[in-house]
């Protein structure tokens, strides 16, 4: 007979009347990984902070190793080997790992002692795992990857059986996410269950052992996978149809010059060029992708393009005209929209509602405001409208951002940034996070915005999504752009070996 670390069953959660997960069963197989999937909004998260005790349910039942249990909070969860890794990091940035790793655990021989032998159980489950991290750094000094070992390595320590994984690959790179997944097979091969949360089908299919499909808050499938299992199965299950995406052969951009950026430079708090002579154009009308491994200067350059920090020196030119000098709202009124990489520190005001994000950047222009005064009418119904085109899912307009599902708060920004008639989008993984219908929806908006002359720049870990609508390919590596290529004539292997630092031309040295 199959032994269970989970069995949920029938459970329901609504908030102010809308109704996030609607008789729910979940069964997760001890040793096993089991993939949760579902558009954006449709629950998971939801349903995993039942598990994890952070929601009580207002129906239904949880067993954990076949007995009934009530999780009324996070610590009888995680005293019943049940840990939570979540969407966004729940880290103490100044802090080190070793220190965020003793938050809220019960000290029994004083904090100096216990450091010790934190760190010790540190050392011995980061070897055991393979999961490298140094106990003594900061983790703002980490990258993103790093942080989510420590958040799993915390986890571990704290005796988890049963690991919950939030779309942890949204933030890695491809070949973090595969570091991550060779790390979760050996958890599973140790006897631990693992819940693991994504949108990316392929990801489904290396790991998972059996998936559970929800959608509008209710199960709509679940089975194991097998090699016979493929993408279309499980989009099918997942939207009830399968997503047909064909991009139509983009006519050749022939608009003038509208962004040049020459020179650009810009050094870090030790001085080090972060940008290091940073050189290339946009056209009107014209998509030019960006990639590279994450950390060589995309987020700086998309800091730098937008007003957010002010360049070392160099000069960006919109229509001819110099923008470095101006603030942040003077980028915005020369109309430059920007989707920034982490939405929760620079894309939304988590406490206001969703009417007010959407016009937060526009509340003094004449659309929204008369003489000062704020036209209320005309915000609620920009709300409406943006909420209907864009599919965000909330129970009203009136909902707070911080209460919506990861997707719908991307949604927001998104629907914000592209209807805001920029000249320039710097849009920076404007699909992270997105369900695959979204996804192709915002690659559909961009190529709309295209057609109407806005010049974009494209940033993405996604290398399918910068080759399906760039124009041209810019490859960024450590701080200077080394080539950028015409979209047409372009292999993956030139790409892959530019982000590694091989200049055009060059051979890889064998
Ligand atoms: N604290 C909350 N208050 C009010 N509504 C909430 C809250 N948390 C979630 N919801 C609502 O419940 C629904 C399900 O959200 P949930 O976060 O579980 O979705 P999800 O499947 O994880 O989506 P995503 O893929 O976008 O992360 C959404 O409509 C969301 O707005
Ligand atoms: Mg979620």
């Amino acid at each position: 007979m199959q032994s269970y670390a989970v069995e949920m069953q029938g459970i329901t959660k609504r908030f102010k009347g809308n109704v996030a997960n609607n008789q729910v069963d979940f069964r997760l197989i001890k040793g096993s990984i089991h993939g949760l999937l579902g558009e954006n909004g449709a629950g998971k998260t939801t349903l995993m902070n039942i598990l994890f005790g952070l929601y009580q349910p207002e129906e239904g039942q949880i067993k954990i190793n076949g007995s009934a249990v009530v999780l009324n909070n996070p610590t009888q969860a995680m005293n019943l080997g049940i840990g939570m890794v979540h969407q966004h990091f729940m880290l103490v940035r100044p802090m080190t790992v070793v220190e965020n790793m003793m938050l809220g655990l019960p000290s029994q021989r004083g904090p100096l002692l216990d450091k010790a032998k934190v760190e010790a159980s540190l050392r011995e489950l980061s070897g055991k795992y393979n999961l490298k991290v140094d106990p003594k750094a900061k983790i703002r000094q980490l990258s993103v990857g790093e942080q989510q070992r420590v958040e799993i390595l915390s986890v571990l320590y704290r005796g988890a059986e049963i690991l919950i994984l939030d779309e942890p690959t949204a933030v890695l790179t491809p070949q973090e996410s595969t570091e991550l997944f060779k790390i979760l097979k050996l958890m599973r091969d140790d006897g631990k269950s693992i819940i693991l949360i994504t949108h990316k089908l392929e990801e489904i299919l290396e790991i998972a052992d059996e998936v559970t499909v929800l959608r509008d808050g209710c199960r709509v499938g679940g089975e194991p996978i097998t090699p016979a299992t493929t993408k279309s199965d499980l989009t099918n299950l997942m939207v009830g149809r399968e997503i047909v995406c064909n991009f139509a052969e983009k006519p050749p951009c022939t608009g003038k010059t509208r962004l040049v950026v020459d020179q650009l430079m810009l050094k870090d708090e030790h001085k080090l060029p972060v940008l290091n002579g940073i050189n290339f154009s946009i056209r009107e009308g014209e998509i030019v992708g960006l990639a590279g491994v994450d950390g060589n200067g995309q987020k700086e350059l998309c800091e730098v393009l937008t007003g957010l920090k002010p360049s070392s020196s160099g000069k960006i030119l919109l229509d001819g005209q110099e923008l470095i000098g101006k603030k942040p709202s003077g980028f915005i009124k020369e109309g430059i929209a920007h989707i920034p990489e982490d939405r929760h520190k620079t894309g939304l005001a988590m406490g206001f509602d969703i009417a007010t994000n959407l016009i937060i950047k526009e509340y003094h222009s004449p659309r929204f405001s008369f003489r000062g005064l704020l036209n209320f009418k005309a915000i609620q119904d920009n709300a409406k409208r943006l909420l209907e085109e864009y599919k965000i899912k909330a129970s009203g307009q009136e909902a707070k951002a911080k209460d919506l599902s990861g997707g719908n708060q991307q949604k927001i920004i998104l629907a914000r940034e592209i209807t805001s008639s920029p000249r320039v989008i710097i849009a920076n993984q404007p699909t992270r996070g997105l369900d695959i219908g979204a996804t192709m929806y915002v690659r559909e908006k961009l190529m709309e915005q295209r057609a109407q002359g806005v010049s974009i720049l494209l940033i993405s870990a996604d290398l399918e999504e910068i080759l399906q609508i760039s124009d041209r390919i810019a490859v960024i590596y450590e701080g200077q752009i080394k080539g950028i290529m015409d979209n047409k004539n372009v292999s993956i292997e030139e790409i892959g070996m530019m982000m590694a630092g091989v200049e055009s031309g060059e051979k890889a040295a064998c």
